[in-house]
């Protein structure tokens, strides 16, 4: 369903008069804007925000904040989360999500705002079947949560590796050598694609597309040299497999004089660029005007550029396909293979 509330069809009768927000699992540069755009939606609705601090963790640890406008003025384009983020053993028991519920309740928080990936809904719909409204935004810079188009932190994290990769090219060129990058992506090569794509690699390997490496890596960095070009880079997504092994056997099959980067840690970080600021105020408005309506145990997603929402289990059915369409137009783009035009 695609939201369309008007928070003043709601103000006056909200279903929830104080609620939680945090954050959890890996951290994504527009987590504080989805933060803010819940904070002052609740405030506009005279609900009381509560800042659980450290994930679940610290909503059993009793690690609370007063939210209000003013504590979050200006997070917008900060990176990071100010809620901090934390993994929890102890809530993925059964006491431990009786235990959650029980705090809420006693504090009472009758419904949280929960901002993170599949691990993170998983335990909202847990606590759900406690009495406690839930409502999930997607966040991670692998855009690899299965219900939504566009997950929070993409965007940041590209930008951030393109820069990276457009620097690394600018040296590569001078001393004619191969550039071997490797790009975050736990499981998914979506952020490997784009920076790829983006900033016209010579060959992207991700896990989705299955590769014979003498063939599809070996045999086009010769052609391209064949075809005059002097530099070249290979884009590797973490889950496809190792950046630095990868380097190395070019080195050996080849003798190109060859470089390794692995960028790392530093696409989770920066000033969240304009797409991530906007998608996390609009999905922490979203989420809070639903639980102000009375929802809950649902995702906030996108479809192309509309904010739906739909039940957690269903969210967690669902799988992300891979853009293989833009992934074939890379390959002929990058080698002429007329077969491949076909
Ligand atoms: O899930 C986001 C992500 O950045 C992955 O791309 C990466 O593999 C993982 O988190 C790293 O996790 P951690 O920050 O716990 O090392």
């Amino acid at each position: 369903m695609v939201i369309d509330m008007k928070l003043d069809n709601i103000i006056e009768n909200t279903a929830v008069k104080r609620i939680g927000v945090l954050t959890s699992g890996g951290d994504a540069p527009g987590m504080n804007a989805a933060i803010r755009g819940a904070v002052r939606a609740a405030e506009c609705l005279g609900i009381d925000c509560i800042g659980i601090k450290h994930g679940y963790a610290g909503l059993l640890n009793g690690d609370f904040i007063q939210l209000t406008q003013k504590i979050v003025k200006g997070i917008t384009g900060r990176g990071g989360t100010m809620l901090y983020t934390a993994r929890s053993k102890e809530f993925m028991t059964e006491a431990g999500v009786k235990a959650a519920a029980d705090i809420c309740k006693h504090m009472g928080i009758e419904g949280l705002v929960v901002i993170g990936g599949d691990g993170t809904f998983r335990g909202a719909l847990d606590l759900s079947k406690h009495g406690v409204k839930v409502v999930g935004i997607p966040c991670t810079i692998d855009n690899d949560i299965g219900c939504t188009s566009y997950s929070i932190g993409f965007d940041t994290a590209c930008n951030t590796a393109v820069d990276a990769v457009d620097r690394l090219n600018d040296t590569m060129q001078s001393h004619e050598r191969c550039s071997v990058v490797e790009v975050m992506g736990r499981k998914a090569g979506h952020l490997a694609l784009d920076v790829g794509v983006a900033t016209g690699a010579t060959i992207i390997l991700v896990p989705e597309v299955k590769y014979d490496f003498d063939k599809d890596v070996i045999e086009r960095i010769r052609s391209a040299r064949l075809s005059g070009r002097n530099n070249f880079c290979v884009i590797v997504a973490e889950g496809a497999e190792s950046g630095y092994q990868v380097a190395e056997r070019i080195i050996e099959e080849t003798g190109i004089d060859t470089r390794f980067t692995m960028i790392g840690h530093i696409q989770r970080g920066g000033s969240p660029h304009v797409r991530d600021r906007v998608v996390g105020t609009s999905m922490g408005y979203n989420a809070v005007a639903l639980l102000a309506s009375g929802s809950s145990a649902r995702i906030v997603a996108m479809r192309g550029d509309k904010y739906i929402d739909l039940h957690i289990e269903e969210a967690l059915g669902l799988t992300k396909d891979f853009d293989y369409e833009m992934y074939n137009t890379f390959s002929a783009l990058t080698f002429l293979d007329r077969d491949l035009m076909k």
